[in-house]
């Protein structure tokens, strides 16, 4: 019987252990996962969501402060489009968090960066250029163009030395969006070193609307690898998504998939960025817990725990301090959900908001759970402790267990 370390993945002469784990936004695929991904033998990514804030945080920079106090005057001003990003300071934390994890990186394997478009940082082609420029300079393995369609992004990059050196890959969710991104993407002369197709049950935002439950990923990811046969398309295949068990990931390369992206069984891993009081959340849920709605102001689709405490929270919008999701006017759904509740409720002190989130403040601050469907299987990763709680993980072990396992089994940590 085949397992996951029957294959390998092959960059050119590079074969790796055919898991990558995907991006997890702000820091929840943190450098410590990704660098233990790489140990390993796989690929790791950490994400360029919020690097400024991030960096604070890890760094003892005050990217976060220094903009706040530039901005001060406009917190009680619901026009957001004077609130500008520093490219220079966008370019500085990225340099850092990407350089700082490259130099811890040790073994055989790769990190990428996950590179959301939907970060539209109130400049969308100027942030988003600095921030693939800076994370390429920097030494970054490869990129993972997620959350957006891109159909520019890889032209952004062209006058950079490590364009054609450095690994690029591209989410879809669809053999549309891929013929779409090919056919904007051909003047460019470069194709994607790989694609990841994700499907329905992916953590996060979906590339899917609310009927997201009539799609799957096995006839996704079959329609994708026959119409790159059929182009003589020789790019490495990658699904993901709701891919919990490693015979799970053992009959997707038997498929003919190049690799997995997993992310959900890691949530509960030592070295992932959520809090231990919230990977018990994880760890908790049962399926009824888990909901996909349209709180996020990208206006994706969004899965997570139905009791995040971000869903109804009607804090002041963060803009002046974060404001990823600024679009190119300035505006972000959110705010406009805030002054409406703000308007009907004139008396209140603290307003109630259910129909869009403050995504920037709650990620930030790990108040959206977002999860993967399967999120309510983790508990039978792991032992009940005498307490109630559940083990955490170590990510080899999680790591080992797609790997090795075969049978549908889940290896139980010692
Ligand atoms: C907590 C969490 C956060 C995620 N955040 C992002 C993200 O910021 N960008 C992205 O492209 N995908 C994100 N994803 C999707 C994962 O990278 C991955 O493709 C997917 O969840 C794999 O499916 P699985 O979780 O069932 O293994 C996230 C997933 C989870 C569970």
């Amino acid at each position: 019987m085949k397992r996951v370390d029957d294959f390998r993945l092959r960059f050119g002469k590079q074969e790796l252990v055919p898991i990558m784990i995907g991006g997890m936004g702000v820091d929840i695929s943190s450098a410590e996962l990704s660098l233990e991904a790489a140990r390993l033998g796989g690929i790791g990514h950490i994400s360029d969501a919020m690097l400024p804030t991030v960096a604070d945080r890890r760094y003892d920079t005050d990217f976060v402060k220094t903009k706040l106090t530039q901005y001060k005057y406009n917190l009680d001003n619901s026009d957001k489009s004077g609130i500008k990003f520093d490219l220079g300071q966008v370019a500085e934390s990225t340099r850092l968090h990407v350089s700082k994890t490259m130099e811890a990186k040790r073994g055989s394997g790769m990190i990428f960066l996950n590179v959301m478009e939907k970060l539209t940082m109130n400049a969308p082609k100027e942030t988003l250029k600095v921030r693939l420029d800076s994370a390429l300079s920097a030494g970054i393995d490869g990129i993972t163009l997620a959350a957006g369609l891109h159909l520019g992004s890889f032209a952004m990059m062209e006058d950079h030395p490590r364009f054609r050196d450095a690994k690029l890959g591209i989410i879809v969710s669809s053999l549309r969006a891929l013929q779409l991104f090919l056919r904007k993407n051909s003047r460019s002369n470069r194709l994607p070193d790989y694609i990841v197709v994700e499907g329905p049950l992916a953590g996060g935002h979906l590339g899917f609307g609310m009927d997201w439950a009539e799609y799957d990923l096995r006839t996704i990811t079959q329609e994708v690898m026959a119409y790159l046969k059929a182009e003589k398309l020789d790019i490495p295949v990658i699904p993901a998504g709701g891919i919990f068990t490693g015979s799970d990931a053992t009959g997707f390369l038997e498929m003919g998939a190049a690799a997995v992206q997993v992310a959900t069984r890691f949530t509960v891993a030592k070295e992932c960025g959520l809090p231990g009081d919230v990977q018990q959340e994880y760890f908790k849920a049962s399926e009824s817990d888990i909901e996909v709605n349209g709180v996020s102001p990208t206006g994706y689709p969004m899965r997570m725990l139905k009791h995040s405490p971000a869903i109804g929270s009607g804090i002041r919008p963060g803009c002046e301090s974060y404001g990823y999701i600024l679009d190119a006017n300035g505006k972000c759904s959110y705010i406009d959900s805030y002054n409406r509740e703000v308007a009907l409720h004139p008396d209140e002190k603290k307003v109630q908001v259910f129909d869009k989130t403050c995504l920037c403040t709650h990620m930030r601050n790990f108040k959206l759970w977002t999860c993967g469907h399967y999120t309510y299987r983790l508990k039978d990763t792991t032992h009940k402790l005498a307490d109630g709680s559940y083990q955490v993980l170590s990510a080899e072990h999680v790591f080992k267990d797609y790997q090795f396992s075969t049978d549908n089994k889940i290896a139980l940590p010692e």
